[in-house]
């Protein structure tokens, strides 16, 4: 797909089809993870990837809002730092809010839809996925190929009005 069609296509999903998706699609998608800018290119975050039908299930626990992580082909769960500072917190969200959109569009490039997922219970995430005191689990993103209908460029998204959103010279 162009770049431009894959901005246009991509979509939240929440129903995929049962087929995986192939390896090298996933690796390409991690790999767009890891090229993802970051400030000061810090690169804090760490990407654990779950494909296993079962901890796919476990995972779909962590937040009332993420029962399509269950039928996912892949669920990517972004890990940063655990930190107590505001600053600090802000900057690895902004990072891994880059990283979420270069994994959607990479996805999308590739015909695999992909849906974002909050986590509420810490605790849990950290035990499926494995994560030190140190680490924890910000967002998770579930990849796979839409159950409903393929990925198409969106003619008229669900989004405010261009002339509402956008201000030329000032406010
Ligand atoms: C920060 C953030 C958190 C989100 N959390 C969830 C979530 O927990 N569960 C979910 O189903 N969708 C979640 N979404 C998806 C949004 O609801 C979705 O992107 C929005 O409604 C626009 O729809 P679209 O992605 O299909 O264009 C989240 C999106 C963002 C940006």
């Amino acid at each position: 797909m162009e770049t431009w069609d894959a901005i246009r296509a991509r979509r939240n999903v929440r129903a995929y089809e049962e087929r995986p998706i192939p390896a090298g699609d996933l690796d390409r998608i991690l790999e767009a993870a890891r090229r993802t800018p970051s400030s000061m290119n810090q690169q804090a975050w760490g990407f654990v990837a779950v494909t296993e039908r079962e901890r796919l299930r476990e995972l779909a626990g962590v937040w009332r809002y993420a029962a399509h992580v269950a039928t996912s082909a892949a669920t990517i769960a972004l890990v940063m730092p655990a930190s107590d500072d505001r600053d600090e917190r802000e900057t690895f969200q902004y990072d891994l809010g880059q990283v979420t959109m270069s994994i959607m569009l990479a996805a999308a490039d590739l015909g695999i839809g992909s849906g974002h997922a909050a986590v509420g219970d810490q605790a849990l995430a950290r035990r499926i996925l494995g994560l030190p005191d140190d680490r924890e689990c910000a967002w998770l993103v579930a990849v796979g190929y839409p159950a409903d209908r393929p990925l198409a460029p969106i003619a008229r998204p669900d989004r405010r009005a261009i002339e509402d959103v956008v201000h030329l010279e000032d406010w």
